[in-house]
Formats: C-alpha cells, structure tokens, sequence
C-alpha cells in the first residue's frame, strides 16, 4: 500500500475548486474504487457515477491528470501517479451537474437525430459471421461519451453531430438488414460529419478501440463518391483505402 493525493475537481453548480484527499491504495487500485472509498469513508457529498464496474455500462468516464479521458473502472490510480498525486476532472463538452458528473443529454439527442438504432428491412437476409465483421467493432460501443469529449471540432462547430453519433451511422449503415441503408449518409451530412478534423483524438481515446475516425472517413468518402455529400474546394483528393 502506498500514499497517494486524490485531486478532484468539485463543482456545486455555481463554482469550481480542486479538493485533495489522500488515500492508500495498492497496484490494482482503479479510479473508481478510490472514488467510492472517498464517498463512503471520508466525504459523502463527492458526486461521480459509477455502475457496471466492468467497462459495460459506461457511466464512468473522467478526465485525469488534464490529459487522458477514460474510464474510471478501468484505470489504475498507481499507474497514473504524477509525483504521488493524480488530477480527476469531469469528461469535457458536456455540462458539469455536479462534481465528475456530466450531462449525457446532449450527445444521445444527437444520435436520436441520425436514428442511431436498427430499423429492419422487410425482406430480412440471412446474417453470417462475413457480414457481422463489418461492424463488429462498432457494435462494442457503451455510449460513455469519451469520444465526445476529446472531439476538438465543438470548439468551432457546436452543431457537429460528434464521433459518437457517427459510430452508430457506420454501424447500422452497415449492415445489411438495416433498412434506411444510405439515408444514414444523408443524416450523417446533415449532422455535419463534414466538421470533423480527423484528428484521430476519438480513436486514441475509444477504450473499446472502435476507430472512431475510419469510420467517419469512410462514411464521407462514400458519400461524396454517391454525390451525397457535397465534395469541398480542395477537399480530399486522395484515394481510399475502401474500395470506393
Ligand atoms: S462503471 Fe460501467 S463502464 Fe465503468
């Protein structure tokens, strides 16, 4: 067991402090049994969600040491020390509640604005394991917002529909049984997949290693080869690795 300085940025709806709690914790120590060991022994009023505790649920997302958004379950306090101490913040691009806890509101409107769930085809088709891969990746994502908050984009486009939403436009697009096949594109457009910088952030960060980015790349590329989304002035001009 070592000492370790626990900083939490503490909201209370009105102002921002950073609290310090000093704790001991041992090589498996994750972020999220240190925060429920504050709640529980020390401050009952630190607020934070935690649910699952197995990288499922994704309520646990938090931002530590100014740097790295990740899940609180699935992270080890020791190996995130910085000179004994270790920073916890609220995700970003999101409205702080309270404490490490966000607002999710936000980024499910969005994906309820791409249809982001399955709308099946009549003439339903076989599914074999060939047709699963294609968005196998895709289908591990829990929702927890990480992506959304390392996205830079909302910076100078708040109405940017962000990587999360497109990761649900890829996945139902597709699959074949999926019923409003290129129409997800046409949702994606309006949704400005256009914004995105492809600055690979949303990647980097997936703690299901979904590439976030790909995936919005090739749904661009798709759609501006269809016309259905407007090519830019010196846009991309390379070719895909796609096939199209
Ligand atoms: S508590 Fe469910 S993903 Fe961390």
């Amino acid at each position: 067991m070592d000492e370790a300085i626990i900083k939490i940025k503490r909201f209370d709806g009105i102002k921002s402090r950073i609290q310090e709690y000093r704790l001991n914790v041992q090589d498996r120590t994750t972020i999220a049994e240190v925060l429920m060991q504050i709640h529980d022994t020390v401050d009952p009023t630190l607020s934070f969600r935690v649910q699952c505790r197995s990288a499922i649920c994704g309520t646990c997302g938090v931002k530590i040491n100014g740097e790295k958004d990740v899940l609180a379950c699935k992270t080890k306090v020791k190996e995130n020390l910085q000179n004994g101490e270790i920073l916890i913040e609220p995700l970003s691009n999101m409205e702080v509640i309270k404490d490490l806890v966000v607002d999710h509101g936000e980024f499910l409107y969005k994906i309820k604005e791409v249809k982001g769930w399955f709308i099946p085809r009549e003439d339903f088709q076989p599914v074999y394991p060939e047709d699963l891969q294609k968005f196998d990746k895709e289908t591990d994502c829990i929702l927890c917002g990480i992506c959304y908050s390392v996205c830079p984009v909302f910076e100078t486009d708040k109405n940017f529909g962000g990587p999360i939403n497109f990761v649900k436009v890829f996945r139902f697009w597709k699959d074949k049984n999926d019923a409003l096949k290129d129409e997800r594109i046409v949702l994606a457009e309006k949704n400005r997949i256009t914004s995105c910088v492809h600055c690979k952030y949303c990647s980097f960060s997936c703690p299901k290693q979904i590439p976030v980015e790909q995936d919005i790349l090739q749904i661009e590329f798709y759609g501006k080869q269809k016309g259905i989304i407007k090519k830019e002035e010196g846009g991309f001009g390379f070719s895909t690795p796609f096939g199209f």
